[in-house]
């Protein structure tokens, strides 16, 4: 596939005279007053699921060398610490819409060990809401709960919600006391279920039924306490034949009493269509647009003048086709078995970090995003079992942009070429977002380009900024380049070469395919 021309129209020719494909060069302004939003650490939450092998045998494994007295791998705890990831979602995920939480507290000894309908696996519950609370201390992350709504309703959500919330001198929270966790856990962010509108979901649901139960719980679980921020299930994505009239029927339902809406998102390469998929990130932004005019169109209908955020709570690559042909969800009920494992190429980063960059643009509206999942399942990081644990081609893009984006979101005004694609038309080949904070700003960029290397001229005056102090790639030969357990380190982030800042002015030559930061002081 070759990149066509589309903003200059000079081609140049071989010494044949033949015409050869042009980039034109993309000329990037960053204008200090065009704020998105204040940057909340929310957008880089994760999301840990009792699925496959993201919780035993993954963060959890307690014959490993590194494990500690809770058996939690201390390898892998350094690496989400790396990762840079925030807020943690957590049970679930389809598993939480058929789990007991009371199962996953109290002795260890006593847990039933129960069949997990939603991924037919043997869950032990030697992990429990206790365990993985001490967990998110160790990584520094912020446990955001979910409830089930498919299998339970009000009264186990709020007992949830007492055993993690209230103080001391009832039931639930003396048992919690007793379980050796005095003070409470202040839990603020909850899920009203997940993926309602599925009918792979257990308990699936309308629209209406389910804005109706997820109204009367949410009305109950601010009785108990009205500062919680409480997240609708939206849509399990942009194809469901209901999105669109599912997050408007919820909405009208729930409105007054929930803070936000979910959305979720996959994409995979399909049918070797590289162009599309490397312009994925179109798909996300329509979504968020999407959603965003349903939400305000119920704000308007309800004369209400809250308005509704976005809880981006499972975006990823996944590729879900392969997972669907294949047999890993089966009927032999195993614990932690192998399912989901995706391992990562370059491309596959390239189009990750590009979402990454969608989310920050929207960071008005999207108020909280989950990359799901953490560990083993469609993840930054894998382990083998008493093994090694190391980092996929997605981890990149990840734990640079959570380290460098601080302060302000601003949008970049952005005069790129486009070239082709079957899914979404023209489309861009160049991507990007800037972020700066006091004395430091940090620019973030992908070139879709599958041939050509692109000149991006960034005026940054704005930003009063004079050093380059980082410049980073990821980029390689072969866009289909993965790390695994037999090569680890196969691809790993390089120098962006030949980045000059000069007289506000930055220049940067993008490679084909890639992902790129750059931070400037
Ligand atoms: O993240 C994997 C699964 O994807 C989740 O359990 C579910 O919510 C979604 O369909």
């Amino acid at each position: 596939m070759t990149t066509t021309i589309t903003s200059d129209p000079t081609a140049a020719t071989t010494p044949e005279g033949n015409d050869l494909p042009v980039v034109a060069p993309t000329t990037i302004r960053i204008d200090r007053s065009a704020i998105v939003a204040p940057i909340s650490r929310r957008i880089f939450g994760s999301f840990v699921e009792h699925l496959g092998r993201c919780v035993y045998d993954g963060i959890y494994e307690p014959g490993h060398p590194t494990a500690n007295e809770d058996g939690f791998r201390q390898d892998v705890i350094e690496l989400v610490r790396e990762l840079g990831s925030t807020t943690i979602r957590y049970p679930g995920g389809n598993f939480v819409s058929g789990y007991r939480w009371e199962d996953g507290v109290g002795p260890r000894e006593n847990r039933p060990v129960r069949r997990d309908l939603a991924w037919h696996s043997i869950e032990t519950n030697q992990v429990g809401l206790d365990e993985f609370a001490r967990w998110c201390k160790l990584t520094d992350s912020e446990l955001m709960m979910a409830v089930n709504l498919g299998t339970r309703g009000i009264e186990a959500a709020l007992d949830l919600l007492e055993y993690t919330n209230h103080p001391a001198g009832t039931a639930l929270s003396e048992q919690r006391i007793a379980n050796g966790v005095k003070e409470p856990y202040n839990i603020r962010m909850w899920c009203l279920g997940n993926e309602m509108d599925g009918p792979w979901q257990i308990g699936h649901m309308s629209a209406e039924d389910y804005g109706k139960l997820a109204a009367r719980t949410a009305a109950a679980m601010k009785t108990a306490d009205k500062n919680l921020e409480l997240v609708v299930c939206g849509s399990s994505g942009s194809s469901m034949p209901t999105f669109g009239e599912w997050e408007r029927v919820v909405l009208e339902q729930s409105y007054d009493y929930v803070d936000y809406i979910s959305c979720h998102a996959y994409y995979q390469e399909r049918d070797g269509d590289l162009s599309s998929y490397l312009a994925s990130s179109l798909d996300m932004q329509y979504f968020i647009e999407t959603v965003v005019a349903t939400a305000d169109h119920v704000k308007h209908k309800l004369k209400s003048k809250k308005t509704i955020k976005l809880s981006f709570d499972e975006w990823n690559i996944w590729y879900l086709d392969e997972h669907q042909a294949s047999d890993e969800v089966n009927d032999a009920w195993r614990a932690a078995p192998r399912q989901l494992e995706d391992t990562y190429s370059v491309a596959d980063a390239v189009v990750f970090g590009n979402l990454l960059i969608t989310l920050l643009k929207n960071h008005d509206r999207v108020a909280s995003a989950s990359l799901a999942q953490l560990v083993n399942v469609i993840a930054p990081i894998m382990t083998e079992p008493g093994g090694d644990t190391w980092r996929q081609t997605t981890f990149f893009p990840f734990s640079v942009t959570s380290r460098l984006a601080k302060g302000e979101v601003l949008r970049p005004q952005i005069d790129a070429g486009t070239y082709p694609t079957k899914v979404y038309g023209d489309a861009p080949l160049v991507d990007a977002v800037a972020t700066v904070d006091a004395g430091h700003s940090a620019l973030f960029l992908v070139n879709r380009s599958q041939t050509d290397s692109i000149d991006v001229s960034i005026d940054v005056k704005d930003l009063g900024a004079h050093t380059i102090t980082e410049a980073v790639t990821l980029h390689d030969e072969d866009v289909y380049a993965k790390n695994t357990l037999e090569n680890q380190d196969r691809v790993q982030l390089k120098q962006l070469q030949g980045a000059v800042l000069e007289n506000g002015m930055l220049t940067v030559t993008l490679p084909p395919v890639s992902w790129s930061a750059l931070a400037l002081a």
